[in-house]
């Protein structure tokens, strides 16, 4: 595997190479050396954090003190990766502000910061360009602003939204955003943006035309059941699996208190075959849909 640390200019790049930008969160160790070995060149600590780690209704309640003990977390893997980490609700709402927490959320690991909105902190933009620290810019939904806009909508439709993704993405550019996140962008809106600014844009939600696509990790793993999904199909089901194991396993301590000689501990993939439900989406070629159709087996076995 490619071993070059990706940077910022790595990921701008990828738009002009006409590469495809494959990014996803991370909020820990274990996920981000997953994906980075799984090739993911652009990690980010997002502040879905909140609602898919930490237990909060919404990204409102996350403290840049929560930001840097995952931060550091992630950053504890040395990925490959680019490790972007997002500003937190109130933690930029002026250009003094601004500057002090992204520079936290550098010292704490990230290699670059984004936060939400585009030409209403422009000047902290600016600012933390100028400090020397890589920005990504974050148009459309923005989760930070769910309490006052009532709930999680698409944006683009109406013609003063579409005028108003179009002038903040070229002030963000204007002032050095290296990178866009669009979120619940109308696909033909996100289609025009990406065509028309010079740096790449990360959808979400927001069609199959952006130079890339991020996912919340753990809506894409099938971890959180009782998340409700618009954007996203999950293509796994890991709250299943971990369900099934966890029982299976404490079924057999329940009846048998635990293995009893080592060759009793063996694990061997055969004996159960679970049909995991992994979900592949239509969308993938059939080249790839083909080859993962062969369901991995698990690792548990039946117990009694
Ligand atoms: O916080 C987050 O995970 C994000 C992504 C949805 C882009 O901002």
């Amino acid at each position: 595997m490619e071993s070059t640390k990706i940077t910022a200019e790595t990921i701008r790049s990828m738009k002009s190479g006409g590469e495809k930008i494959v990014a996803l969160t991370a909020y820990d160790f274990p996920m981000a050396r997953l994906l980075d070995e799984a090739g993911i060149p652009l990690l980010l600590v997002g502040d879905s954090l909140g609602m898919v780690v930490l237990g909060y209704s919404d990204a409102t309640h996350v403290t840049m003190e929560e930001m840097e003990h995952h931060v550091r977390a992630v950053a504890r893997a040395k990925p490959r990766a680019l490790v972007a980490a997002d500003l937190p609700f109130g933690s930029y709402a002026t250009v003094e502000s601004a500057l002090i927490n992204a520079r936290r959320l550098i010292m704490a690991g990230a290699e670059a910061v984004k936060a939400e909105g585009g030409r209403a902190i422009l000047d902290q933009v600016r600012a933390i360009v100028a400090a020397g620290i890589p920005f990504i810019g974050h148009l459309g939904m923005l989760p930070q602003h769910v309490i006052e806009e009532g709930g999680y909508h698409i944006k683009g439709k109406k013609e003063l939204e579409h005028r108003a993704l179009l002038a903040d993405a070229d002030a963000l550019v204007g002032v050095g955003a290296f990178a866009i996140v669009l979120e619940l962008v109308t696909a033909p809106v996100a289609r025009q943006m990406t065509g028309r600014v010079q740096v790449p844009t990360i959808g979400i939600g927001s069609g199959p035309d952006c130079d890339g696509q991020i996912l919340v990790t753990p809506d894409l793993l099938g971890m959180l059941p009782w998340r409700p999904l618009q954007h996203v199909k999950a293509m796994l089901n890991a709250a299943e699996q971990m369900r099934f194991a966890v029982e299976l396993w404490k079924q057999g301590v329940e009846a048998r208190g635990g293995p009893r000689t080592q060759d009793e501990e063996e694990v061997k993939p055969i004996r159960v075959h679970v049909r995991v439900p992994v979900r592949i989406p239509e969308w993938l070629p059939v080249s790839i849909r083909v080859r993962r159709k062969v369901i991995p087996k698990t690792g548990c076995r039946p117990v009694g």
